[in-house]
């Protein structure tokens, strides 16, 4: 089986099962566990933040972030194809008691002009606008990256009109690898950043929320509130850890190979792409007749597995566990298909 479904689906390497085995631990509900503390401190230094919280998922990454920036009431601006809108729950209206206010950017980014005449709370009956919530990169945008000066203009807006930028850089890794836009640019512009390991680094489980040393303290409050205090937690941080060090370097190779699935899918008279849109590992494209569910029972029977993103839309997925020997299959197979 080929599994091209998520980037969430890889198994821990022999190696990274090592890691965990070796690793120091005590209970991080006391601030004990000294592989979470250094891994903290690590992310945090690299982004140029003051402090990291080690947290369950991007979603709790997230709706932290959000909570600890707003009170019920205010209003986040994000792009309505961003994951904290379409993917968590209705979290942020539960846990935070905030409104989204979902807004029509281009493949999932934000830009300062989809910003403008957004921003309210100038008369009391008005939602006063707190956040604005960018993700890099893009999931259902099909994972393209912001540049530098598009972060920029973003910045300068919020600066203006007194806003914070929340980040949800699930695949912040891609984003940097594929863009060069240093880790540490991405720390100025942003307030705070919510990063996973369990995406294309390939973590069992773990993501982090970095900002200012006050924020992250309020943060962890309210993550043992939401019944996230976790005690041995340096078995995951250690995890984590050895996916950044061992498995960053290889999402080079899965945007390669998301590029040449990418030109195979333009080739087919059956299927339709946007070829400008694969920047990274996130693959989306369209089936010109039939439907998205005939297609992927289709590429199933030969043991291959994407994802439904629409009634005609498909997103395939790279990841390190999958090789050249199996991107050569899909292409065979793509190929013979939807010729
Ligand atoms: C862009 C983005 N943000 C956040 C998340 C949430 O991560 P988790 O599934 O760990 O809650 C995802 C999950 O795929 C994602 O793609």
């Amino acid at each position: 089986m080929i599994d091209l479904r998520s980037d969430t689906i890889t198994r821990p390497t022999q190696g990274m099962l090592e890691a965990m085995t070796n690793a120091a631990v005590g209970d991080d509900v006391f601030g004990e566990d000294p592989t979470v503390n250094a891994f903290q401190k690590k992310v945090a230094e690299l982004f140029g933040k003051e402090a990291g919280l080690f947290v369950s998922s991007g979603t709790m990454g997230n709706q932290l972030g959000i909570k600890v920036h707003t009170e019920p009431g205010d209003e986040v601006l994000i792009d309505e194809k961003g994951h904290v809108f379409n993917y968590e729950t209705g979290a942020a209206s539960f846990l935070s008691g905030v409104q989204l206010n979902p807004l029509k950017g281009e493949r999932g980014k934000l830009s300062v002009d989809v910003l403008k005449n957004r921003v309210r709370g100038l008369y009391e009956w008005e939602p006063r606008t707190k956040v604005i919530c960018i993700e890099n990169t893009t999931n259902k945008g099909g994972g393209v990256c912001y540049t530098e000066q598009e972060l920029n203009g973003i910045s300068e807006f919020a600066t203006d009109h007194e806003l914070i930028i929340h980040l949800d850089g699930a695949r912040i890794w891609n984003a940097i690898t594929a863009s060069g836009v240093k880790p540490k640019f991405f720390g100025e512009i942003a307030e705070t950043i919510s990063v996973c390991f369990s995406k294309g680094l390939g973590a069992p489980v773990g993501s982090m929320l970095l900002g200012p040393e006050e924020k992250i303290r309020k943060a962890r409050r309210l993550r043992k509130m939401m019944g996230g205090g976790m005690r041995q937690i340096g078995l995951l941080a250690a995890a984590a850890d050895y996916a950044l060090e061992k498995h960053w370097p290889l999402l080079e190779e899965d945007h390669r190979r998301a590029k040449a699935f990418a030109q195979t899918v333009s080739e087919c008279s059956q299927l339709s792409i946007d070829l400008d849109s694969v920047e990274t590992n996130i693959v989306i494209f369209d089936v010109k007749e039939g439907g998205a569910p005939a297609a992927l029972a289709k590429l199933a029977d030969q043991g291959i597995h994407m994802v439904q993103f629409g009634a005609d839309t498909i997103r395939a997925t790279f990841h390190f566990q999958v090789g050249d020997a199996e991107l050569e299959k899909v292409i065979k197979t793509i190929k013979s298909l939807f010729r």
